[in-house]
């Protein structure tokens, strides 16, 4: 159980695992603010949770909207008790074929949005806080076409254990989440890819996908002081799906576009 009453901010938390954590949170007492890259989305969704929310644009690869974002939230709300970061793109793609501009764009988004989001909370969150990190399945299982997302996510793991080490000392606690394949709007398009998601539940020994519920009931539990000896540690969430392999998306895309050419 969460504990209530805390402020807690959400980056990436207008939509999917974000926004099921939002709701998750708020429901238990909490002060939640809600920042994401869609401003007008962020809004919304306060207005749909009442009272002790707020909603605010941010980039998280932009360090001064960063800043500014940590620092209105504590002069608005008080002391930050807990900050998770769910903002991640992803941009598939061969490492033989993958642009420059797909790779840093996913490393800026996943890792170096990681990166700023403990700089910045480290700075203004109060002593005894929780930082939670949305790392992934990928970031310790390979999948071919997902070089850029995994390696971002391998990277979010390793700050994860850093920045717990370092924030020891002050009491805060840093964790991470590893989710699997999850229905978001992030996954949409792996859906319309034929064969694609049954091939990751056939790898999958509890045999489904996950729902944004699912990673949020877990986010919640590192949020909370159910977990107060717990920290540098990342939670694998995927049905199992760490033991097993990972699709291979470029022979399903591959395949899919054969198809649609031969019926051309
Ligand atoms: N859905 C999955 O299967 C899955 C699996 C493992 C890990 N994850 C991770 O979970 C997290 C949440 O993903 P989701 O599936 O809920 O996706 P989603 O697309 O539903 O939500 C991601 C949110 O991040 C926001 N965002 C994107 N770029 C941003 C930026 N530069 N600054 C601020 N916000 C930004 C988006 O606007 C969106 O609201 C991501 O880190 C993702 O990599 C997802």
């Amino acid at each position: 159980m969460s504990t209530p009453g805390q402020t807690t901010i959400i980056i990436g938390g207008a939509s999917g695992i974000g926004w099921a954590t939002a709701q998750l949170l708020a429901g238990r007492g909490n002060t939640v603010i809600i920042a994401d890259l869609d401003g007008t989305a962020a809004g919304t969704r306060a207005t749909e949770l009442g009272a002790n929310t707020a909603g605010h644009q941010v980039d998280v690869t932009d360090e001064q909207a960063m800043r500014t974002l940590f620092d209105t939230v504590a002069a608005d709300h008080g002391p930050i008790d807990t900050v998770v970061d769910c903002a991640g793109i992803s941009h598939p793609g061969t490492i033989a074929d993958l642009s420059l501009a797909d790779w840093k764009a996913t490393v800026d988004v996943c890792l170096t949005g990681a990166f700023l989001t403990v700089k910045h909370a480290a700075h203004t969150m109060r002593d005894g806080g929780s930082i939670v990190l949305v790392a992934s399945l990928n970031g310790r299982q390979p999948g071919v076409g997902m070089g850029a997302y995994c390696s971002a996510k391998a990277g979010v793991l390793m700050l994860t254990e850093v920045a717990a080490m370092e924030l020891a000392p002050r009491g805060i606690r840093v964790n991470a989440v590893n989710p699997g394949f999850v229905h978001t709007p992030l996954t949409h398009g792996a859906t319309l890819v034929p064969g694609l998601v049954e091939e990751y539940i056939e790898n999958t020994p509890l045999g489904r996908a996950g729902t944004p519920a699912d990673v949020a009931r877990t986010i919640a539990f590192l949020t909370s002081g159910d977990t107060g000896w717990m920290t540098g540690a990342a939670i694998d969430l995927n049905g199992g799906a760490h033991t097993m392999r990972y699709p291979n998306i470029v022979e399903r895309v591959a395949d899919m576009t054969a198809t649609s050419t031969d019926t051309a």
